[in-house]
């Protein structure tokens, strides 16, 4: 599946968060990570492609299809994708296994039966078959976003989109989140991600779009950005954080 974008642009009030960007993702991409430095436009980004939030200007495409601009199209172009945010945003009083049940039933009007078996079928999947009936308060970080991954996932979503998947989490715990992903690249799902993980991102990534102050960097293939960076900023940005 391929994705375009021309000369988006994102403002919030004084904020320009994006400016001007354009990318060409081609056919034969299946994992396209965003790097960059913090406040870069990573996250705004994701939901402009999810179609959580329109850009003031620009346009979004995917498969040559062009991102609605009406509201119930703009609906279904969500429901397509799967979507996992930087903090965990599972519901707190309900369990793991009512988190994933509950948007198969609500958004996605699967029967409620249908939707408890896919639910056991993906949270067993994911290791998590002895925890269904706990709350996210009662699991550990890693395995709230395990369960967060199985939710994003159960309506098996053309595009699975996160953002910082990892951030929250101590290095064992980033370390088993990372490992299902890359399970999950593995079984052929379509990945966008922000990571800082950058030995994650150049081992699992196609295609990476460096983002800072707004702006595309640059973009290209996983191993030759990582390789031999075009330019200044993203060089002095790789030393830094791949030093240690
Ligand atoms: N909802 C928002 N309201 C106001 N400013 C925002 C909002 N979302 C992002 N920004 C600003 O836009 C810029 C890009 O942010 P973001 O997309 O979150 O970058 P990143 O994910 O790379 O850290 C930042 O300066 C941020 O403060
Ligand atoms: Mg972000």
């Amino acid at each position: 599946m391929s994705i375009e974008t021309h000369g988006l642009r994102k403002q919030y009030d004084s904020t320009v968060a994006l400016s001007d960007v354009s990318v060409s993702v081609g056919d034969d991409v299946q994992v396209l990570a965003l790097i960059g430095p913090s406040g870069g436009g990573k996250s705004t980004f994701l939901r402009l492609i999810g179609g959580l939030e329109r850009p003031c200007s620009g346009s979004v495409s995917v498969d040559g299809k062009t991102l609605p601009d009406g509201e119930r199209a703009l609906l279904e172009w969500r429901k397509r994708n799967g979507f996992l945010f930087q903090a965990f945003n599972l519901f707190p009083h309900l369990t793991a296994e009512e988190n994933v049940i509950l948007p198969l039933v609500e958004v996605h009007e699967i029967s409620r039966e249908e939707a408890t078996a896919g639910a056991r079928e993906v949270l067993s999947r994911f290791g998590l078959g002895d925890h269904l009936a706990k709350q996210p308060g009662q699991l550990s970080g890693g395995q709230q976003q395990r369960v967060a991954l199985a939710r994003a996932i159960a309506h098996r979503p053309r595009w699975l989109l996160l953002d910082e998947p990892t951030s929250a989490l101590d290095p064992e715990m980033k370390a088993e989140v990372l490992d299902l992903i890359d399970e999950l690249r593995q079984n052929g799902q379509r990945i966008i991600l922000s990571t800082h993980e950058m030995g994650f991102a150049r081992r699992a990534a196609d295609h990476v779009v460096f983002l800072s102050g707004g702006r595309k960097l640059e973009e290209g293939n996983a191993e030759r950005l990582f390789t031999s960076p075009e330019t200044a900023e993203v060089r002095s940005f790789l030393q830094k954080v791949m030093k240690w």
